[in-house]
Order: structure tokens, then C-alpha cells, then sequence
């Protein structure tokens, strides 16, 4: 049986904490030998800077080698779907492509974003499960429906300012942005803050920006294992009232999918979602954070991302920390 890292929900707590644990110490102590002789692909469907640092960086400072491939760009074009007559524009299936590289590397990493065009669809995640089910090596999400990687980073900065998480109120907040964004942050915010034990409130301008039923039912489901609380609401006072830690991300509304002119109308009327001093000064003296990147003055004032309270870049950094823990574990080594 292969171990992949395609969503913490397939991972226990323990072996989480033990990975954010094996961070702590990489931070204190970056370089090792320890994948000598290990390589990663990297396969981005989509553009970073964060991710694609991260991993690269931190293979290097393992000892390994990491290749970085973009298909449709630099690599050919992938087809992804079973049975299909391969007349468009990829020249190879997943299938090949899987098998040739788990025959060079060690590991397989892939980003692939949902295609915006039919959340049905976009929802069963099949581009990484078509990867997994046909690789022979662990296979990494770089951020598909969901961000996991996030999620690690997310979780240690937490716990940073923390100590405790248990019962500590989590905010996560929907903000606006001029386009409608993937929801695989803020379902990975969800799944992890509750994973841990938080209270988690999540706040979005109407039921419209609800996410994913699996994503609501699956924190709700883990609060309550922890005896925590899971909250919906749309009042923004309510929601930063007594937070402990404050959460931003957009998200396209999921009724609206595919539809970007009639989400726009239903998005416009809600700038006033932006996270600002006013709204911070409710909270019990939270932190703030988001993944980046982070139009300011869209998602966020100046005031927020320049306070002392905005973790934002201690989460980047640990996103470098996280995953080299994660690739030394799906190595088997241990520190
Ligand atoms: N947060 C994050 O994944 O950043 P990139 O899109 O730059 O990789």
C-alpha cells in the first residue's frame, strides 16, 4: 500500500502533530543528507512562487533533487480522463505519465486547480486520484479541491501563537477578490482548525458562499469528536467577536459555479468583507493569517498585513519546514 498525502482527512491527528513536531526541529536545523539520492517531480498545472520554492528549496536542503515540469508548457499536455479519444490538445495520458515518472523519482507532486466549469465534477478531484491510482510512489497534493501542505503550515503557525488550540476560537473569514477563487483554502482551513480541536466559526456573506457539504460536514463532524463547536454565520461582528485566530480567503460561490458574470453580481455588494483594524479590534487579541498571495486593500488593509498580529509570512516560511518533514516521512526517514 502506497502512502499518499492527498488530504489530511485521510491522516490521523497524531501523525500530523508527529510531522508538525519534525518541523519545529528542521526549522532549528535545516540542512540533512537524508534523501540522498531521492528525487521529487514536480508537476504544476498552475502557477506559484510559494509552493514551487518551497518544495524545490527544501529537496535540496534534504539532500535530494527536485524537477519542476509544467504541462502544457514546458512538458506535454496531459489527458486525464479514462476512455477518451485523445483528439484535443494533450499528447499524453496520466497513465503513461505516472508510470514513466514513478520510474524515475521518488516522489510524485502535482497542483491542479478544479476547471471552474462544473463543481460536480471539479468536486471528485479525479486529475490527483488519477495520478495516485496510477503511480507506484507517494504522490504529494500541492493544492487541488483542497491545500493540505497549507494546512500543515497553517496548523504550526497556530500552534506557535497558541500553545493551546483546543477550544481556541478559529475565524475563517470569506473576503472578496475581483475574481471567484478556488475553495480549496478555505475547505483545507476548515478541515484542519477542526482536525485539532478549535471552534470553528466560518463566515461568508450568504448562504450562496457556503462551501463544499463535505467540507461543512466533515469540521462539524471533527468539532464535535473534540467536543468543540462549528458555526455558521454571515454577521461579521459576531463572527470576529472573541476570535482568537482570524483566517481570510475568497472563494467563487459554489451555486454560481461556472457562471463567473452572474457570481460577480452576487460578490460586488460584499467588498465590506475585507479585513480590517475595526474588525481585528473585536477579537480576543487574535492573530491574522492567509495563505498568499494577498491583493491588499481587497482581502486585507495595509493596517492588518503591516500589524504585528499578521502572521501571514511566518506561514509561508513554515510552508518550507512542513514539507520537508512530509517528504522525509513518506521516505520513511526518520530525524
Ligand atoms: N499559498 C500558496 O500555495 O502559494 P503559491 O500559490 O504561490 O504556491
Amino acid at each position: 500500500m502506497i502512502k499518499h498525502f492527498l488530504s489530511t482527512e485521510d491522516w490521523p491527528q497524531g501523525d500530523l502533530e508527529d510531522l508538525l513536531t519534525d518541523a519545529g526541529y528542521l526549522k532549528a536545523n535545516p540542512i540533512h543528507n537524508h534523501l540522498q539520492g531521492k528525487s521529487i517531480a514536480l508537476l504544476f498545472l498552475n502557477p506559484s512562487m510559494r509552493t514551487r520554492t518551497s518544495f524545490e528549496l527544501g529537496m535540496q536542503q534534504l539532500g535530494g533533487t527536485a524537477i519542476v515540469l509544467q504541462p502544457g508548457q514546458d512538458a506535454w499536455g496531459i489527458e486525464f480522463e479514462p476512455g477518451v479519444v485523445m483528439d484535443g490538445d494533450a499528447e499524453e495520458h496520466i497513465k503513461e505519465v505516472a508510470g514513466v515518472l514513478s520510474s524515475y523519482v521518488d516522489m510524485i507532486a502535482i497542483r491542479a486547480f478544479p476547471e471552474f466549469k462544473d463543481w460536480s465534477q471539479d468536486r471528485l478531484d479525479h486529475k490527483i486520484k488519477g495520478l495516485a491510482a496510477h503511480a507506484t510512489v507517494p504522490v504529494i497534493n500541492m493544492e487541488t479541491i483542497v491545500h493540505p501542505c497549507q494546512e500543515l503550515a497553517l496548523m504550526m503557525t497556530i500552534k506557535n501563537h497558541l500553545k493551546t488550540v483546543h477550544r481556541k476560537k478559529f475565524l475563517l473569514t470569506w473576503t472578496y477578490h475581483p475574481k471567484p477563487l478556488n475553495t480549496a483554502v478555505a475547505n483545507s482551513g476548515l478541515l484542519i482548525a477542526s482536525k485539532f480541536g478549535m471552534d470553528v466559526t466560518l463566515l461568508c456573506p450568504n448562504e450562496h458562499y457556503l462551501l463544499d457539504d463535505h467540507y461543512l460536514k466533515a469540521a462539524q463532524a471533527q468539532c464535535a469528536a473534540h467536543g468543540a463547536t462549528f458555526t455558521v454565520t454571515h454577521d461579521i461582528k459576531a463572527a470576529y467577536q472573541g476570535a482568537d485566530y482570524v483566517y481570510a480567503k475568497s472563494w467563487g460561490a459554489l451555486p454560481f459555479y461556472g457562471d463567473p458574470t452572474a457570481e460577480l453580481a452576487e460578490r460586488e455588494p460584499n467588498k465590506h468583507f475585507m479585513v480590517d483594524g475595526a474588525k481585528m479590534a473585536l477579537t480576543n487579541n487574535a492573530r491574522f493569517s492567509h495563505c498568499l498571495p494577498l491583493r491588499r486593500n481587497i482581502k486585507a488593509t495595509d493596517e492588518v498585513m503591516d500589524a504585528d498580529y499578521c502572521v501571514a509570512l511566518e506561514e509561508a516560511e513554515n510552508r518550507l519546514h512542513v514539507q520537508k518533514a512530509l517528504m522525509l516521512n513518506l521516505m520513511n526517514q526518520s530525524l
